[in-house]
């Protein structure tokens, strides 16, 4: 195999800033109160190395393989020093009492190196579900949960800052990284990764929401211009990065490595200073995407505080810049600051003495209740689930059921120490599997493993075709077994975008696997579930009609088969729902027409290195450019809209019982800045349950044109035993009412009838309401920022 000779950085400057540290006079150490004093204290070397990281090796140097635990494990870049596996560090300059900040990945758990050499300790960390799942329960209490056991596992193995929560939005199902990401809604994605966000930060260390900002595809991302407008920008795809900043103010923000109508995300003082500090008041640090964008000093003045992982070439730069006054101290001593504010509150500067033993067996139990709230059933006929006491017997089909996929691949992969397969879990919740169907999956699995070529770094692994099941040995099941379940997975991740073919498809041995077992199972008067084991939307309209159930699992994380058999035994009611739309198929997907971009140059020949696949990754950009036609129209803003039929509607999700809402009351008739509408949820059926209620809002079209609803509110209720009932309020705001003006930089609310939709999906609405706006407000100015250069011809409804 070959392999790559590349190593970024390495200089740890540590030797030169000990020789900055003679020349150095005695000052004031650290503290919340010396901050300024100490910058003054610093040299400009120590200035320019501090805003720039400790470098890390690439996956695949010589560097990075050394430090895989396990040879050819995959090891995405990663530093050694103090917590090894972690994706990046600061320097520390001890003499001035500045400690290192310890950077590590991300969305699903923590993720560092579960060995050390010469170290028999292990370090695994807790694989949570992934974001999909995560906002599938539409549960901002479970989500503080998973982040606090989240940041106990940061503070615990010493590191500072999580790297997540990830908040871009699903514009495109195709997104390889949309497992990491929460929802094609803002609101869901604001309110989770606000949740996340105090979860994590619960516990004494910092988060890093990213990847700021429109940052929805793969493909060329180092490169890819995404040109937007101003609307489309503040509604959709900023608008949950405001939310998680104004409620949870997060200790940092990750910018995003593509450029946002021209410029480097990373380079943009519209981005990073006039919309995140002085329209929302964030009061953190920005750090960079790893390696992202290009001119440092451009970096430094946007408001881009810490470059990460961070050159001696980026530092070299900045001194230069300082030096030949195109760069301005006080910018980079402001930058400094900000960094510096949040530094003194980190465990490493408080002198925290890490445990390396967080409660593993506590957080799988988290990890475990978590997936079954966010696991969604798509169908439910003759109610085949749940698995009632007399279907004992399972037939499993499926190379995924044995060999379940816990998350997804990238930066956003976590080291468990194990991961519970479907298979497993059904044994353990007391179900019997027969005995054949396991060996023969089993001897397959192993045979195509061997043959399998190992998973290099940072790659996707590559997938094991589905067994072909004789029809023989269907029909034997069939006859053995009460019920089949068909296991259906997919796996994505950082670096690609998925693939329409034989990916968000079914391919033919999947669908024909779906038919045979199905077709076997119903002759003899017995039923089949299909399960998803998925990271993102994939097409269902096309084969749903054969099985009796569909349960969309996700990736649950470590205990996914245990909590997947939760909710098949009936021990969890599934109360999951959609917080992305399953359109009926690909082509429905308004970005379909040009997602992931076009490529405007070919990559320059000096840019390829030997290992082209791997390094495409981080290198190799080239130049592209993605318009987003669809302006605000994503995902069910669109479909509800334009009419377009999905196969399964934003907010979806079936129960084993079922709900009754009435008495929707409204604070008053007319708006007069803030109002309250009220209904009540009862349990309607026989096994207890929850529910997830919506609040959508139609506005009046007027200056601007609106989707025809919007989602505007959402709660859960507790778990409600048949006959049972909650009642619910929801606040609307100015807020709630408004829209992004381009023309006055401002969100206006414009005069006219309201409708309030209160419903159990965005198309299963069943209480509604009315309000008059009797004149126009203007809710809040903003600054004008990230205007187009080049006109979009946008979708107007
Ligand atoms: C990813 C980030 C991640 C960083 C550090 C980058 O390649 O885009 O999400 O936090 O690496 O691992």
């Amino acid at each position: 195999m070959k392999k790559i000779r590349f190593l970024v950085v390495i200089v740890m400057a540590g030797v030169s800033l000990l020789a900055f540290a003679q020349s150095q006079k005695r000052v004031e150490p650290l503290s919340k109160d010396s901050i300024k004093k100490v910058i003054q204290a610093m040299t400009l070397e120590q200035k320019a190395y501090f805003v720039t990281g400790t470098g890390m090796s690439l996956p695949g140097s010589p560097a990075a393989e050394d430090a895989a635990p396990v040879p050819g494990a995959p090891v995405v870049g990663q530093t050694q020093n103090l917590v090894p596996g972690a994706a990046g560090t600061t320097y520390e300059i001890p003499e001035l009492g500045i400690t290192a900040m310890v950077m590590a990945d991300g969305p699903a758990g923590l993720r560092i190196s579960p060995t050390r050499k010469g170290d028999s300790g292990t370090y695994y960390c807790t694989a949570f579900p992934v974001a999909t799942l995560l906002a599938s329960t539409w549960d901002t209490d479970l989500v503080f949960k998973v982040g606090q056991a989240m940041g106990n596992e940061v503070l615990e193995y010493g590191a500072d800052v999580l790297l997540g929560p990830a908040m871009n939005i699903h514009r495109n199902p195709l997104c390889g990284r949309n497992f990491e990401y929460y929802s094609e809604d803002p609101l869901i994605t604001g309110k989770l990764g606000a949740s996340m966000v105090n979860g994590v930060e619960s516990q004494g260390v910092g988060t890093s929401v990213k990847h700021f900002a429109a940052n929805n595809a793969e493909t060329n991302r180092n490169a890819l211009n995404t040109i937007v407008s101003e609307r489309a920008l503040r509604e959709i795809y900023l608008e949950g990065f405001r939310i998680a900043v104004e409620e949870a103010q997060p200790w940092t923000v990750m910018s995003s490595y593509n450029l946002i109508n021209g410029v480097h995300a990373s380079e943009n003082p519209d981005l990073l200073t006039k919309i995140l500090r002085e329209d929302w008041g964030f009061k953190g640090f920005v750090m960079t995407d790893w390696f992202g964008g290009i001119d440092a000093v451009a970096q430094m003045k946007a408001g881009n505080d810490l470059l990460m992982p961070g050159s001696p070439d980026q530092a070299k730069a900045i001194i230069r810049a300082v030096r030949e006054n195109k760069l301005d101290k006080a910018v980079l001593n402001r930058n400094i600051e900000r960094i510096l504010n949040i530094l003194v509150q980190s465990p490493r500067f408080k002198g925290y003495k890490y445990s390396n033993k967080p409660d593993m067996a506590a957080h799988a139990r988290i990890s475990r209740d978590a997936a079954t709230e966010g696991m969604v059933l798509l169908k439910n006929d003759r109610a085949a689930l749940p698995l009632s006491s007399g279907m004992r017997n399972l037939a499993v089909f499926g190379n995924t059921s044995y060999e379940i996929i816990t998350g997804g691949t990238g930066s956003g992969d976590v080291n468990e120490a194990y991961s519970v397969s479907l298979v497993e879990g059904l044994k353990g919740a007391g179900f019997a599997l027969n005995e054949e169907l396991q060996k023969t999956y089993g001897d397959y699995l192993a045979a195509a493993q061997a043959k399998r070529p190992p998973t290099r770094q940072f790659m996707l692994p590559a997938p094991i075709a589905e067994m072909t099941v004789e029809p023989a040995l269907v029909a034997r099941m069939a006859t053995g077994a009460d019920v089949a379940l068909i296991t259906i997975g997919r796996n994505s991740g950082e670096g690609y975008d998925r693939k329409v073919d034989n990916d968000f498809d079914l391919n033919d041995s999947e669908k024909s696997l779906i038919k045979t077992v199905a077709e076997a199972f119903h002759t003899v008067g017995k039923k089949a579930v299909v399960i998803l084991n998925v990271g993102g939307v994939i097409e269902t309209a096309s084969w749903r009609d054969i099985p009796d159930s569909i349960l969309l699992a996700w990736q649950g994380g470590q205990e996914t088969g245990n909590s997947i058999a939760d909710v098949l035994s009936g021990k969890v009611n599934p109360s999951g729902k959609l917080a992305s739309t399953f359109p009926m198929r690909y082509q429905d997907v308004p970005s379909a027409r040009n997602f992931p971009g076009v490529v405007l140059e070919e990559a320059k020949p000096e840019a390829k290195v030997e290992d082209e696949d791997l390094m495409s990754v981080f290198r190799r950009p080239k130049a592209s450019r993605i318009v987003y036609e669809e302006g605000i129209y994503v995902g069910y803003r669109y479909y509800e809209s334009f009419g377009i039929k999905p196969a399964y509607e934003f907010g979806y999700g079936l129960s084993y019982t079922t709900f009754e809402f009435s008495g929707l009351s409204m604070s008053s008739q007319k708006f007069s800045g803030r109002m309250t509408a009220t209904v009540t949820v009862k349990n309607a059926g026989r096994a207890a349950g929850k529910e997830v209620v919506q609040l959508y809002i139609s506005a009046p079209a007027g200056k601007l044109h609106k989707p025809a609803l919007e989602l505007k509110g959402f709660a859960k209720t507790r778990l409600l035993k048949p006959g049972e009932a909650q009642t619910l309020s929801f606040e609307i705001t100015p807020r709630s009412l408004s829209s992004f003006d381009p023309a006055s930089s401002s969100w206006i609310a414009e005069a006219g009838r309201y409708e309030i939709k209160i419903g159990s999906s965005s198309r299963d609405i069943r209480q509604t309401a009315a309000f008059d706006l009797d004149r126009d407000l203007t809710v809040k100015k903003e600054s004008t920022a990230l205007v187009p250069s080049v006109p979009i011809n946008e979708l107007k409804h």
